[in-house]
């Protein structure tokens, strides 16, 4: 095997393998409104949920003052306000074209001609071909050496009816195309593999 020292590689390559590594990357593409009333869209794929009973989930991005901040991490933090829309396949290219470093003052929704619905509990839209969406409010921040973990406390979620199950009403992984990020320049779309599942 050949042994890998973190300390040994630059930034760079260590990001580059990391990436790779931790895949496939959920993506949470995270709408905000900023205080100055400009809607943002941009996608995160450094993205979990952290707990469930009262559902929590986190995106990171990287460290630095207000004014370094991505977008999205500005307005989180400033209107302790952010929605996570779920990406599926058919908003594969539409979601990327959101990933374009624009000035705060302009807005990817109309950059990728994106149609955001409003949200029940927060001020921020929601991407309304989004077939789920769930509305958070800020939990806390953590820095965590050169990046920012934002943590979020869902408070309301929409689902496509289509997705619910008759009858019990749960949401069946066959019929939602998740999108996922591999290391590079690959997306992945979820391919369910049944399993019986033995413990
Ligand atoms: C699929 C995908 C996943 C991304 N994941 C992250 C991430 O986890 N953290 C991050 O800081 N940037 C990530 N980016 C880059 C941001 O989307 C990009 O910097 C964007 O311009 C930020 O927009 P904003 O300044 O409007 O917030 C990702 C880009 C793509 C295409």
């Amino acid at each position: 095997m050949h042994e890998f020292d973190p300390d040994e590689r630059s930034s760079d390559e260590i990001a580059r393998f990391v990436k790779t590594v931790v895949t496939p990357r959920p993506i949470a593409w995270i709408s905000t409104r900023s205080e100055d009333g400009v809607d943002n869209l941009a996608p995160f794929s450094s993205y979990n949920y952290v707990s469930l009973k009262e559902p929590t989930v986190l995106f990171n991005t990287p460290n630095g003052d207000r004014d370094e901040l991505k977008d999205t991490a500005r307005n989180a933090l400033d209107t302790e306000e952010f929605v996570v829309n779920v990406v599926t396949e058919p908003e594969i290219e539409r979601m990327d074209h959101t990933s374009a470093s624009l000035p705060p003052e302009e807005s990817e929704f109309d950059l990728a001609d994106v149609e955001r619905a409003d949200c029940r509990t927060v001020d921020a839209p929601r991407v309304t071909d989004a077939p789920i969406s769930m509305e958070c409010t800020l939990h806390d921040s953590l820095e965590v050496h050169d990046k920012l973990m934002i943590l979020g406390d869902v408070q309301h979620v929409h689902v496509d009816e289509d997705l619910l199950a008759e009858g019990d009403g749960k949401l069946d992984m066959r019929d939602l195309p998740t999108v996922g990020r591999l290391g590079g320049p690959y997306y992945t779309v979820s391919d369910p593999v049944e399993f019986e599942r033995q413990f």
